[in-house]
């Protein structure tokens, strides 16, 4: 284990995780006792620094064709921490499709392998939608999965189109507009039957506790001024509006 700070000093400026959320993603590691974390999205391996600094085994999975400087390699360098960084081919979809094929029994048991699974790859629908299905399978009873950019919309990042093989253009209107990874947390994860303790944080972080059998509880929680969220509200019912307005015209 290493002190916070000091990995927070070692990897300062490198995307795309900030020390605020670092030390988040450190303290929930530490606080739970997560042992194996797997993390879908590397980028420069800010988070899974972090993750491995509280304590933890991470395994952390990217694009084969992802090539950051620094590499994920030289952040864990810089942490003082070891990663096990995995690039696959197309997504890391795949790589976990292999997963759950690995520690299935003949009938169609799996033996989970992570304590912690922070997923912050592609941001879609279809992507992550299947994603959270088979990490379920993966995560230990008592495990946490956690959602980066719930709010995030493809019309909000239109650059994004070079790099996340996804042709931006080929979407429909509320494919664009609309946030995939809140639907995939509130349409899917919140409704598994494994998935009962769900947490909203300051709209952008979606957490999950795999507890079944356990009563349902959805909550939202934020560290930002009332004032942030009323402006928040009110933006996104003028977004609905707008919709509104444009499917009647
Ligand atoms: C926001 S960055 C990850 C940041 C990182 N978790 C951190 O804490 O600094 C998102 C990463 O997800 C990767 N990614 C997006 N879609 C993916 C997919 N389907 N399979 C594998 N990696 C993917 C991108 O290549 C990118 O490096």
């Amino acid at each position: 284990m290493r002190d916070f700070d000091e990995v927070a000093r070692a990897i300062a400026g490198i995307p795309f995780m900030s020390p605020a959320q670092g030390r988040l993603v450190y303290e929930h590691v530490q606080r739970t006792d997560a042992r194996d974390v797997l993390e879908l999205g590397t980028a420069h391996g800010v988070g899974a620094a972090y993750m491995a600094a509280a304590g933890a085994n991470v395994t952390t999975v990217d694009f084969a064709g992802a090539h950051y400087d620094p590499s994920p390699e030289e952040t864990a360098r810089r942490a003082g921490v070891e990663l096990t960084v995995v690039r696959e081919f197309s997504s890391y979809t795949w790589w976990l499709k292999t997963q759950v094929e690995e520690r299935s029994d003949a009938h169609g048991n799996v033996t989970p392998a992570y304590d912690f699974v922070y997923l912050d790859g592609a941001k879609n629908w279809t992507i992550d939608g299947l994603a959270v299905i088979l990490i379920e399978k993966l995560l230990r009873p008592g495990g946490w999965l956690l959602m980066d950019d719930l709010h995030w919309t493809y019309a909000q990042d239109p650059h994004r189109d070079a790099t996340d093989g996804i042709v931006h253009r080929e979407l429909s209107e509320p494919e664009r507009t609309e946030p995939h990874l809140r639907a995939v947390f509130d349409l899917i994860v919140a409704q598994h039957p494994s998935f009962t303790e769900l947490r909203r944080e300051d709209e952008w972080w979606g957490w999950a506790r795999k507890h079944p059998g356990a009563p349902r509880t959805y909550s939202v929680t934020t560290s930002r001024p009332l004032s942030a969220l009323i402006t928040n509200t009110a933006r996104k019912a003028a977004r609905k509006a707008r919709r509104r307005v444009a499917s009647l015209r």
